[in-house]
């Protein structure tokens, strides 16, 4: 796990991180959200020691990072830089087994490392002795990853990690990323300043203005529980969509009306999404009267006026917590 507690980062009269602190428990991922200079960076380079906190202390897996040997500490911590940060004058295989040279890996084990994490992160075998410059964006941000990856580090900083890629490209990655074994059990603090990316991502997101924190918390808190119009700003153009994307089925079952005996044609699984339901429904080109929803023994009629109104109902809950 990572915690920060009161980290400042001051240059002369900037104030880069302002008094910050919070905590990515073991296994969450927190994503890092904020407009351009707010201190994310920042933020994810002093967990990794690579500048030097102002005030402030900082934990990472129970120690005092600031007690112990950097070096030693950043192999325990993989770190995707912003933009890939690839040495470009190593190839790819060398690129991804510097950690694993550094700790002295035999050259057999970090082979067959090297071979795993191309194919995990769906690279070609033939890239591993290309250099990063003969490689697309998406190639590159992928070797930044799986260097990342190498050394099974309990602890993942990654900075913008698709920041350079084209929105087609970066939607495919991301439901990848979602998928990655390698990636399920790690406590992650990742950056992003995409708003729909830091909400699919995300256990809980992190707000940031001007180096402070301005809210952190699970997708529905911030959509539904702003704490002031900066959040509610940040988030306006999308917030239908990030709605639909983060209510599902069984957050609103007792709001549904129950199936109507003899509707079992199309099964929705209330774990869906009511952005997946659409979508469903959509791709199928039937009527709603025709899906239904079970769960255990019971059973929902799935209809879009009803959907509506328990989305509706289910919004207007929080507003009375
Ligand atoms: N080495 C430095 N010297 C002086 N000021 C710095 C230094 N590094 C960062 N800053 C300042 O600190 C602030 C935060 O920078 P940071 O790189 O953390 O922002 P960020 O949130 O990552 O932005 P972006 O989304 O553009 O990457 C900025 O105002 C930046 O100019
Ligand atoms: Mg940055």
């Amino acid at each position: 796990m990572i915690r920060l507690k009161n980290v400042s980062k001051f240059y002369k009269s900037t104030k880069a991180v302002d008094d910050i602190s919070f905590e990515v428990k073991e296994g969450e991922t927190v994503v890092l959200l904020g407009t351009s200079g707010c201190g994310k960076t920042t933020t994810l380079r002093m967990i990794n020691r690579l500048v030097e906190p102002s005030s402030g202390k900082i934990v990472v897996n129970g120690q005092n990072i600031l007690e112990q040997p950097a070096e030693k500490m950043r192999r325990g911590i993989g770190y995707v830089l912003q933009h890939h940060g690839l040495f470009p004058h190593y190839t790819v295989a060398e690129n991804i087994s510097i950690v694993p040279n550094l700790l002295k890996w035999s050259k057999d084990k970090i082979i067959n490392r090297t071979r795993e994490l191309l194919e995990k992160l769906q690279l070609s075998q033939t890239l591993g002795d290309l250099y990063p410059s003969q490689l697309s964006g998406g190639q590159q941000q992928r070797v930044g990853l799986a260097r990342a990856l190498a050394a099974y580090p309990p602890v993942l900083l990654m900075d913008e990690p698709l920041g350079a890629l084209d929105p087609v490209t970066r939607v495919g990655i991301r439901k990848e990323f979602t998928t990655l074994d390698e990636l399920k059990r790690k406590t992650i603090l990742m950056v992003t300043h995409d708003v729909q990316e830091a909400f699919e991502l995300g256990d809980r997101v992190c707000l940031m203005d001007k180096g402070k924190i301005v809210q952190i918390g699970k997708a529905t808190d911030l959509l539904f529980n702003p704490i002031n119009d900066f959040v509610r700003s940040f988030i306006k153009e999308q917030h239908f969509q990030l709605e639909l994307e983060n209510i599902f089925i069984n957050d609103i079952w007792s709001l549904l009306p129950k199936a109507i005996d003899g509707t079992n044609e199309n099964k929705i699984s209330p774990e869906n999404s009511l952005w997946q339901v659409l979508e469903t429904v959509s791709a199928r080109q039937q009527g709603f009267e025709r899906f239904v929803s079970i769960n255990n023994n019971d059973k929902k009629q799935i209809e879009i006026a009803s959907l509506m109104a328990a989305y509706t109902q289910y919004k207007n809950s929080f507003n009375h917590e």
